[in-house]
């Protein structure tokens, strides 16, 4: 980890810790003077680290005033002048203003998302909830420090501090996320106008909660509301074009075989963004089955596997569709992945029956003659289709795979 990111680390907790503690020592508790020389140092280190991190991030020049004239840099030296000690030592403890000036040094715990930021690992459920689970507990206590301060409304009459903290917390919690249960309630002018401020932060609060959560659902199974969210404009597509009833059923189907078998993403499309050479890795992870299993592409090197792959383009077919037909010009060869593939004759009987693993369209390439049956796709078929350039170009390249070829198509001609 970079000195910068373990530097805002450090600044973060050290914004939760001044977050815990400066409210309770805004309404009342007097520590002992180390204590305080702690607290006053740490927010002023805080307050040096993000001052140092502004300009690492924004790699703007120190020695130039301008420079430093950026809030967040004005409100962090504000902090790193020790005023809790001047408001110890000097006023006697009675300058509450200037000890909640200090409470600006906690606004960094904002800094959380960016430091999650570094962890290229991390669950996008974890990267959205770690910022709401560590933050709203330090906002309801600062509520409830604020709410102790004013008087604790109509709960004001108990004695035991704990028992009034608690309630605090309570009442806190209950109007940041609701509109709060009206059991403990404003009594003075102060208290309702704190009351009005934080049910409106409520507001906020309440709905970033719930719209991450909405998302976080809606996200936790992303697949197939993509599918669904497919499905649904292909069927307003039917209706608006009025398909044919039998034409419906045999889209419906396909889009269902596409989401038992690809969870409805089509692996080219979604893979585009990514750098060339990592899209070939990672083509030759997913289909190193496919050309592993072709019997004249033994012994083939890892990178023509490698380029091969990159070139075959999945390409799904449904039960009864012609792959190509008869008398065709032969323009590609291809893998069968996954269902089964009927080899026909002219008058439409079987020659052979493929499964997955085999591969087929090779005479017309080799002979450059037109194709000498009609292939069709018994099943729903996942293929993958190699185009004649790049057929010629391996066999160009690799005679031995073309002599191995040749071989095979001998066998089957005699078959
Ligand atoms: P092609 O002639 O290009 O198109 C039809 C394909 O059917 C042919 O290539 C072969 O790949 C395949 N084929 C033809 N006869 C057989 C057979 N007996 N066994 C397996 N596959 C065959």
């Amino acid at each position: 980890m970079a000195l910068s990111e373990l530097f805002r680390l450090l600044s973060i907790m050290g914004a939760f810790l001044v977050g815990f503690w400066l409210p309770v020592r805004i309404v009342g508790y007097v520590p002992a003077l180390p204590l305080e020389i702690f607290f006053d140092l740490l927010i002023s280190a805080i307050s040096a680290i993000n001052i140092y991190l502004y300009f690492h991030d924004t790699e703007k020049d120190f020695r130039e005033i301008k420079s430093w004239l950026h809030l967040g840099v004005i409100l962090d030296l504000i902090c790193f002048l020790p005023l809790s000690l001047f408001a110890f030592v000097i006023f006697n403890d009675n300058a509450t203003a200037f000890l909640m000036l200090n409470l600006l040094s906690v606004r960094h715990v904002g800094q959380i998302k960016k430091f999650l930021d570094n962890f290229d690992s991390l669950q996008p459920l974890a990267y959205r909830l770690t910022p709401i689970l560590m933050t709203l507990p330090l906002l309801v206590h600062m509520v409830a420090c604020g709410w102790i301060g004013l008087g604790s409304g109509s709960s004001s009459d108990d004695t035991d501090t704990t028992l009034i903290y608690v309630k605090a917390l309570y009442w806190s919690f209950t109007t940041l996320t609701t509109v709060g249960y009206g059991d403990i309630t404003a009594k003075t002018i102060p208290q309702m106008l704190y009351s009005c401020c934080v049910q409106f932060v409520g507001v906020g609060v309440f709905g970033y909660i719930l719209s991450n959560m909405a998302g976080l659902l809606a996200r936790s199974d992303a697949a197939r509301e993509h599918h669904m969210d497919n499905l649904d404009k292909v069927e307003t597509f039917m209706k608006l074009h009025r398909i044919p009833a039998d034409l419906r059923g045999r889209i419906r189907s396909y889009y269902h075989y596409m989401w038992l078998h690809k969870k409805g993403y089509h692996d080219h499309t979604l893979l585009e963004g990514l750098p060339t050479k990592i899209q070939s890795e990672l083509f030759f992870h997913i289909n190193q089955g496919i050309l592993s299993q072709v019997p004249f592409l033994k012994g083939a090197s890892h990178e023509l596997l490698e380029e091969l792959m990159n070139e075959l383009k999945p390409q799904v077919f449904v039960p009864g569709e012609k792959i190509f037909k008869i008398d065709d010009p032969g323009y590609a060869l291809y893998f069968i992945h996954e269902g089964q593939v009927e080899i026909q004759s002219r008058d439409h009987s079987r020659i052979a029956l493929l499964n997955k693993g085999s591969f087929f369209g090779e005479m017309a390439l080799i002979s450059e003659k037109p194709r000498m049956a009609t292939a069709v796709a018994v099943g729903f078929c996942d293929i993958y289709v190699l185009e004649k350039n790049l057929f010629d170009k391996v066999m160009q390249a690799h005679p031995h795979f073309h002599h191995q070829l040749q071989n095979i198509v001998q066998q089957r001609r005699a078959s």
